[in-house]
């Protein structure tokens, strides 16, 4: 099974394009150690010849133009996409689905939560029904991922629920909403059962659970909500009011964070995705990198692979 990062920033990617923050100004003004990053997405393939993405940005069409895997192959036109399964409904998820119109048949799963969401918005329509499959993607539950031919792809998934946040936009007016665990946020495990690889994308994540360190324990690997480093990192920067649990994001550092609650898991490879460009760990030259990378974790690049 091969695993590749489309883009690993959260939303806004980095630099963010009305930043004009000192990380944001290094990545913009070609600093090797501050390398630009689009929003997060993966695509996974068990035979390289069909492919899933897992989450579709903004930056969706300049991440396939950086993907040859990704690019059409057959006929006049074609794509290798044959599936793409969104972990919510936060524009950073589901933008990108605008940019594969143009009548290529794929199928989309989602959770009946933000397949509703899609439906009550009908620019979505530009991924015309007849050619679209919008299928639900049941929760706690292995589901076969059919190629573009209806055959076997090798790959097996299983969404599960993580506590987190409705998508930002469906925020009720100057209320926050609360943590919620349910259709709304969750996490995805691929599996290939012919190999017995697996790994889990978890983009967004409020808190650790004992049911998501189930799922989590001895995984070969996790890509894993890496927003902020701390929790009050955009207050103290000055470029937002909110903190991190605010948002529905547990912080990298801390007690209660993402490096604490993985100690004991027992993780093959951990991977910080979904990276804010406030999070100094962008910085290759960081204290905070230092530290992260001291502790296990990898921090996605755009363009990176895992073979598992
Ligand atoms: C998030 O991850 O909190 C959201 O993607 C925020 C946003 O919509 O920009
Ligand atoms: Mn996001």
């Amino acid at each position: 099974m091969r695993v590749v990062v489309l883009g690993a920033a959260a939303g806004g990617g980095f630099p963010q394009w009305n930043s004009n923050a000192p990380a944001c100004r290094r990545a913009r003004g070609g600093d090797a150690s501050a390398k630009p990053r689009t929003q997060a997405s993966l695509a996974v393939s068990a035979d390289d010849r069909s492919w899933f993405l897992l989450n579709a940005a903004p930056d969706l069409a300049a991440q396939i133009l950086a993907t040859p895997y990704l690019w059409p192959r057959e006929g006049l036109r074609s794509s290798p996409i044959a599936g793409v399964i969104v972990t919510g409904g936060d524009v950073d998820a589901i933008a990108g689905l605008l940019t594969l119109r143009e009548r290529h048949a794929f199928t989309l799963y989602a959770t009946a939560e933000v397949l509703k969401v899609i439906a009550e918005n009908s620019i979505f329509r530009v991924l015309a029904p007849d050619c679209v499959e919008r299928r639900t993607l049941p929760l706690g539950e292995p589901i076969a991922l059919p190629n573009g031919k209806g055959n076997d792809s090798g790959l097996v998934l299983t969404g599960f629920t993580v506590p987190g946040k409705v998508a930002l936009w469906l925020e009720p007016e100057g209320r926050d909403p609360g943590v919620v665990e349910g259709g709304q946020t969750i996490g995805l495990e691929v599996k290939e059962p012919a190999t017995g690889a697996r790994f889990c994308f978890v983009p967004g994540c409020a808190a650790m659970t004992p049911a998501l360190e189930a799922r989590l324990r001895g995984a070969p690997a996790v890509f894993f909500d890496g927003t902020l480093w701390r929790d009050d990192e955009m207050i103290r920067l000055g470029v937002g009011a909110k903190t991190g649990r605010r948002m529905g994001h547990m912080s990298m550092s801390g007690a209660d964070g993402v490096i604490a609650a993985f100690r004991d898991l027992g993780v093959g490879r951990k991977i910080f995705v979904h990276i804010n460009n406030t999070n100094p760990v962008l910085l290759e030259d960081s204290p905070e990198r230092a530290e992260a990378e001291a502790q296990g974790w990898t921090i996605a690049h755009d363009g990176m692979e895992l073979t598992l």
